[in-house]
């Protein structure tokens, strides 16, 4: 199994959904970072089940026990571990599921690969690992906001109700239990949300990023190039299902006359009139901002009817009584924001190396 990310600043993750504990160890995190412990606590509480009734009613308290890299509040240099315990393993909602292949989740492929698999809560395909990802995103943002680099994600689409562009103002992200820059619009997304629940059914949507303040001269080409990165962060987590960046797929209808970013100088610096680019050419940053949009699937667990098979292929039918997100959204933007901060901060480690 694959469960490392990153190459200076690079983590690795433990833990399965209904285990004793998830965690992580950070290696190649810098020294002499002050960790700010309600802030890591804080990002952690945005990802959290149950807390609004659009998400699982699964209660987890997400407290994070730091174990080693740390002396008088500060990151020594040393790997930074971590752990957060699993206090609300309720695994006999799972039993069911034994030998059940869930339509569209990962039971049948790691079955098929492993040929053996912790189906308690989804073991280690489930999106509790995210979890890790906030709290190693949390420690790269603590580290970015020193270089005055912010990072904004939040729901631009939940099924066909949209957030127009006209209507995003940043601050209002957490205001509301969807995490969409617009109260409205929310609201619409809210209601549909918990309408597709009161069907038994699920809805996907998109989380749109933007990242602030990153210097022009970020991002390895030829394989380690700023978007290639992202887009490798944003499709590893969990129901993330299509990636694009600056205009992305709508640029197929528009002519280079169109869409090119003419430079101009402004307050002594290089700049562009446009940023159709979403702040990457080359794969590398032009001191724009960064902006990317991840679409995510419908949650496959719902409590509909449907068809399936179990491991002793038996045609049968699945009904799920366990505790599951109608829609992955509203949990998705903090995890989308920490990826994004560790890209960032593993490219910026990265930029040092490139010039003496
Ligand atoms: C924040 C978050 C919460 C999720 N919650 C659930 C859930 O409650 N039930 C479920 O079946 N899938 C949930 N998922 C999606 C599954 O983890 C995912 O669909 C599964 O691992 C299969 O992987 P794939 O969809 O990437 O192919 C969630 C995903 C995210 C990002």
């Amino acid at each position: 199994m694959s469960n490392t990310f990153g190459t200076i600043f690079r983590f690795t993750s433990f833990g399965e959904s209904h285990g004793t504990a998830i965690g992580g160890v950070i290696d190649g995190c810098p020294s002499n970072v002050s960790l700010d412990y309600d802030f890591i606590q804080n990002e952690m509480n945005k990802r959290r089940p149950g807390q609004s009734l659009l998400t699982t009613p699964r209660q987890e308290s997400d407290s994070v026990e730091f174990l080693s890299g740390i002396f008088d509040n500060k990151t020594t240099g040393a790997p930074l571990a971590f752990i957060i315990h699993n206090n609300q393993a309720a695994s006999q909602d799972y039993v069911a599921l034994k030998n059940c292949f869930r339509p569209s989740h990962a039971d049948f492929t790691y079955q098929q690969k492993y040929g053996i698999r912790d189906y308690r809560g989804g073991g280690r395909s489930s999106a509790r690992e995210t979890a890790v990802r906030v709290v190693v995103g949390a420690v790269a943002k603590l580290i970015l906001a020193q270089k005055n680099i912010a990072i904004y994600a939040y729901t631009s689409q939940i099924g066909s109700i949209r957030l127009t562009s006209n209507s995003v103002d940043l601050s209002n992200i957490y205001t509301n239990d969807v995490h969409c820059p617009d109260n409205a619009t929310a609201e619409q997304m809210a209601n549909y949300i918990k309408h597709i629940n009161a069907e038994g059914d699920s809805i996907g949507g998109i989380v749109s990023c933007v990242i602030k303040g990153v210097p022009s001269g970020i991002g390895e080409p030829i394989y380690n190039k700023y978007e290639s990165q992202l887009a490798a962060a944003m499709l590893s987590i969990n129901a993330a299902k299509g990636f694009d960046f600056g205009s992305g797929f709508e640029q197929v209808s528009l002519k280079g006359s169109e869409m090119n970013d003419a430079f101009i100088c402004h307050n002594d610096k290089v700049r562009t009139a446009t940023n159709f680019s979403g702040g990457i050419q080359g794969g590398i940053s032009n001191g724009e901002d960064i902006y990317f949009r991840v679409v995510f699937k419908a949650t496959p667990t719902i409590s509909k009817l449907q068809k399936t098979v179990d491991s002793n292929m038996h045609a049968i039918e699945l009904q799920a009584h366990g505790r599951h997100d109608p829609c992955v959204i509203p949990r998705a933007v903090p995890v989308v924001e920490a990826m994004a901060a560790i890209v960032t901060l593993d490219l910026l480690l990265l930029s040092q190396t490139n010039k003496i």
